[in-house]
């Protein structure tokens, strides 16, 4: 079986930082999301994986992920081009997949236990494409999955208006190469992209026989701020610690904290775990629980709380930072008693600031 995994689209939703990246590197616990789809399909013993890139700075995930090896996998890159939907960009990699199964993985979502359940069996069962479902709140949001009363799937609509069910559909699926075919007849949805939804609605139509599963533990698809910060907060929950930096006197660190190398946490803070510190940061602060602290960070008084740090920033800031996605270099200060008082800012598109 080969693995795909879909790294590209715009990740508008996550501008400022999708101007610097794709959001596919946005780190969970300081992991770029796309290592955990990595890892699970390696779990599951699929090492010949492709990676489709768009257009947003496709080098930066080639630099990242490189050529595989460390993670103990092959990785082929492919090239999407211009977004034009999961089933466009799954059949741009063809040549790649041949005639074998395949597991097809979004690279912004991510699951908590892994995929080999899901990939157990359907190499050699008569089965041309098998869905992950969840049940989720906002279903008009995801792809949707209608299924009857034997549990079976009788139909599938993307973001419908009113949804008939509440059941998702999972960015991960598993497909036969007759994948290829059923995109070939679909069409351009409402939003001009050829769904994957539609594809495999189209195995449906041609009684094509479709599997599906019930995801149990979380699953979250990572295209929104305030489901990364959810992601981060759901990772972190399985932190273990270990010290690897350099911690002063008089620094209280209560539960589960990480430090990496180079890191050095200075006399009089304060941190609750979880928490997980990159490399070669320096800490004088109140860090808080579920907090996730990039590489060449420096945080000097002040205290923040559930919040990710992508990395090299500075925050000297006397206020509570909370619930926050901060990005690459950048810089939160508090001005002291400079005139004229007030706040300033050097704020981005889509950004977000509550006072
Ligand atoms: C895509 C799929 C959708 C699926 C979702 C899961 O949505 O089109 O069916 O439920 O991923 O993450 P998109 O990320 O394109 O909005």
């Amino acid at each position: 079986m080969k693995g795909l995994i879909l790294s590209g689209g715009h990740g508008t939703r996550l501008r400022p930082l999708t101007h610097t990246g794709p959001k596919q590197l946005i780190p969970i616990a300081n992991k770029p999301v796309l290592f955990y789809a990595i890892e699970d399909l390696k779990e599951a013993g699929i090492t010949d994986i492709g990676i489709i890139l768009g257009t947003n700075m496709p080098e930066k995930v080639k630099e990242a992920v490189g050529d595989g090896s460390k993670f103990d996998v092959e990785i082929t890159y492919i090239m999407q081009g211009e977004p034009k939907g999961l089933a466009h960009a799954v059949s741009v990699a063809h040549d790649f997949v041949g005639n074998e199964p395949f597991v097809m993985y979004l690279g912004d979502n991510i699951l908590k236990s892994g995929i080999n359940e899901f990939v157990e069996g359907f190499e050699e069962s008569e089965f041309d494409a098998r869905i992950l479902l969840q049940k989720v709140d906002e279903p008009e949001r995801f792809g949707v999955a209608e299924l009857n009363e034997k549990g079976e799937v009788t139909h599938l609509v993307e973001k419908p208006n009113e949804p008939k069910s509440d059941l998702a559909l999972v960015g991960i699926y598993l497909f036969k190469s007759t994948i290829f075919e059923a995109i070939k007849k679909i069409k351009p949805s409402w939003r001009g992209e050829l769904e994957i939804t539609d594809a495999i609605q189209e195995f449906l139509n041609s009684q094509k026989k479709v599997d599906s599963h019930i995801v149990k533990g979380w699953w979250k698809d990572t295209g929104k701020p305030e489901d990364v910060l959810e992601a981060n907060h759901l990772i972190l929950d399985w932190l273990e610690a270990s010290n690897k930096g350099k911690i002063e006197d008089g620094v209280k660190i209560h539960g589960r904290v990480n430090i990496d190398t180079g890191s050095v946490i200075r006399k009089g803070s304060v941190i609750r775990g979880p928490v997980i510190i990159g490399k070669n940061c320096e800490i004088d602060a109140y860090i808080g629980p579920y907090t996730a602290i990039g590489d060449n960070t420096r945080i000097i008084g002040g205290e923040i709380e559930s919040s990710i740090v992508v990395g090299d920033s500075l925050i000297e800031c006397e206020k509570k930072i909370v619930d926050s996605l901060i990005g690459n270099h950048s810089c939160i200060v508090s001005i002291g008693n400079r005139l004229p008082k007030g706040y300033r800012f050097v704020i981005g598109e889509n950004s977000f600031v509550n006072l």
